[in-house]
């Protein structure tokens, strides 16, 4: 299905039209020309790593406040699926999110090495949040298949963004050919683990000033159950008409290791083998449960 797999050798297709005359390749090299701010902050990940979360909190540290979004607000500028031109007037400091692969990210971003936060999980609890959330949809971005075949597709071809392991590999080479650029990385277990710890290693890196005890307030206002009850609240009718159900699965269940419940042992087998294959120079160690 060329809509979910994109075109071979060109893997990323934002998963709906973005427009008539804007097709994929010219939004793509759109963002490569985008006008980067010097105090633009990207927020960069393989869907499904906790973006949502992470996204709000760093939100709050630069406004030091404990005032969550509501959901579609336009607090955050998700490049991938309005032309860029839509963030021409956002005010500064903006929140620019994506998810393309390393090689299509903003030239100017290099050229300004601007702050970016890159977002990682473990990409078994990822392939199920996904496919949850896909499946979750309406037609067109309603995924009818089930867990096993998505986790096959993955495998085999890869899915919107492309494969996740090519993904994982272009950033971490990326990165080693771009030492000079600013990243900090977060990933979702850790967060998990210790979120005000998460929380302050952000407000260090971004500057934010922050006290430790607004860090403190802010883990806890993000925690879980208080985004997931904020956001179904503030949700507009707009956004919960694209799932089936009219509930945000981006706050699905928050938790490390739902991955049990879904993969069987053969795959859990044939995706660790295919991960010892494919990503053995790869330097994070994942935590797959905790
Ligand atoms: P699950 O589907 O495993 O529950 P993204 O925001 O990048 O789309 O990622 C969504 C994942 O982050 C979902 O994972 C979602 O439940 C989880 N998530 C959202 N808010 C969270 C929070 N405050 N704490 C922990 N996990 C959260």
């Amino acid at each position: 299905n060329k809509f979910y797999v994109g075109n071979a050798g060109d893997y990323w297709h934002p998963p709906f039209p973005i427009g008539a005359d804007h097709d994929y390749r010219t939004h793509v090299r759109q963002i490569r020309d985008m006008e980067i701010r010097d105090d633009d902050i990207m927020i960069c990940s393989y869907p499904k790593t906790g973006g949502h979360w992470q996204q709000e909190i760093i939100h709050m540290l630069v406004y030091k406040t404990t005032r969550m979004c509501s959901e579609g607000e336009k607090a955050f500028c998700f490049i991938d699926f309005s032309p860029v031109s839509t963030f021409a007037d956002v005010s500064s400091p903006r929140l620019l999110v994506t998810h393309v692969p390393f090689r299509y990210l903003p030239r100017q971003a290099f050229q300004k090495k601007i702050k970016i936060i890159y977002l990682e999980r473990n990409p078994k609890d990822v392939l199920v949040s996904y496919y949850n959330q896909l499946h979750s949809h309406v037609p067109p971005l309603h995924y009818p298949g089930t867990f096993e075949h998505f986790f096959r597709l993955n495998l085999e071809v890869g899915f919107v963004y492309g494969d996740l392991f090519d993904y994982l590999m272009e950033w971490q080479n990326g990165r080693e050919a771009h030492p000079d650029l600013q990243i900090c990385t977060s990933v979702y277990e850790d967060m998990k683990l210790d979120p005000v710890e998460g929380v302050e290693r952000f407000n260090a890196y971004l500057c934010t000033g922050c006290s430790d005890e607004l860090c403190e307030e802010i883990a806890a206002a993000c925690s879980f159950d208080r985004m997931k009850s904020h956001k179904d609240a503030t949700t507009p009718a707009w956004l919960k008409a694209m799932f089936r159900e009219k509930k945000l699965e981006f706050y699905r269940k928050g938790e490390v290791g739902d991955w049990k419940n879904w993969f069987s042992v053969a795959m859990n087998e044939e995706f660790d083998a295919e991960y010892k294959k494919r990503m053995s120079e790869y330097k994070t160690i994942y935590k797959y449960t905790l």
